[in-house]
């Protein structure tokens, strides 16, 4: 409502309108960014990397509370090998450098996905930032790796069937808070609004339950370039949007 009260050649900033809850971010055009370029994929990743950095500090200092970005689906697997050790590179420097400078700061690190594909390295780090990050009190900033929305959905299926093949479950109790309650993102609310930079229209498979009443705002910038203006942005066209969740 906040949103229409100013002139109309007054710009309108994001202190006038209400922020989402939970911002979901699928980091894309890494690739497409490198290329415009001449450079290798991997040089978009790093950008990439940078951008995140930046980003997520943005949400944090605005007064997001949850932020879910999509670093690595279980599809990304099949992306050349050079390519996928180095944003194996990648996530090791920014786990290190998290753990290592991020001591004071308040942001709860949280991992969404299958962690087991990791290395030993890899699988320490990501266990360590989020014991030594679970006892702040800020922003949730969820980094979805080696994550699917329907890997997730089978993950919690075998769950809950363990759980009624060992009793301890009773199958007409199953509703959709207790599959909610099996996901990665337990505990968190759906995100509000999920971006999508590189102007590709689809979630490739990216918290599929969760996104159930999500507004989804597609830009066409390269993710290395998105700025917290872009953000800006996705969030006055959130704020414009008429959520109905299926009433009137
Ligand atoms: C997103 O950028 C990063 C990952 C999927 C890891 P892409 O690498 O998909 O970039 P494009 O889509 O090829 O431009
Ligand atoms: C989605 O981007 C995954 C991440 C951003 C981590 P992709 O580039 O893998 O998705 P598709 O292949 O365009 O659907
Ligand atoms: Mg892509």
């Amino acid at each position: 409502m906040a949103l229409f009260k100013k002139k109309q050649n007054q710009e309108i900033t994001i202190s006038d309108i209400q922020l989402p809850e939970h911002i979901g971010i699928i980091m894309d055009g890494n690739g497409r960014w490198a290329k415009k370029r001449g450079l290798p994929r991997s040089a978009g990743h790093t950008a990439g990397a940078q951008t995140f950095r930046k980003i997520a500090r943005y949400c944090s200092d605005i007064g997001i509370k949850h932020l879910t970005v999509y670093a690595f689906s279980t599809e990304n697997w099949r992306r050349p090998g050079d390519e996928v050790d180095a944003l194996m590179r990648l996530f090791k420097d920014y786990l290190q450098e998290a753990i290592r400078d991020f001591k004071d700061d308040s942001i709860v690190l949280r991992f969404l996905g299958d962690r087991t594909a990791f290395s030993p390295e890899l699988l320490s780090l990501m266990n360590e930032n989020e014991e030594e990050s679970c006892n702040r009190d800020g922003m949730i900033l969820n980094i979805a790796m080696n994550y699917g929305g329907r890997a997730e959905l089978v993950t919690a299926m075998q769950q809950m069937a363990q759980e009624v093949a060992s009793g301890s479950l009773n199958p007409e109790d199953i509703d959709e808070q207790m599959i909610s309650d099996h996901l990665y993102t337990k505990g968190q609310p759906d995100p509000d609004l999920i971006i999508r930079p590189s102007g590709e229209n689809r979630t490739s498979n990216f918290l599929l339950w969760q996104s159930a009443y999500a507004e989804y705002v597609i830009m066409d910038v390269l993710w290395p370039d998105f700025t917290p203006n872009d953000l800006d942005s996705a969030l006055i066209e959130y704020a414009k949007r008429n959520r109905r969740f299926g009433g009137v």
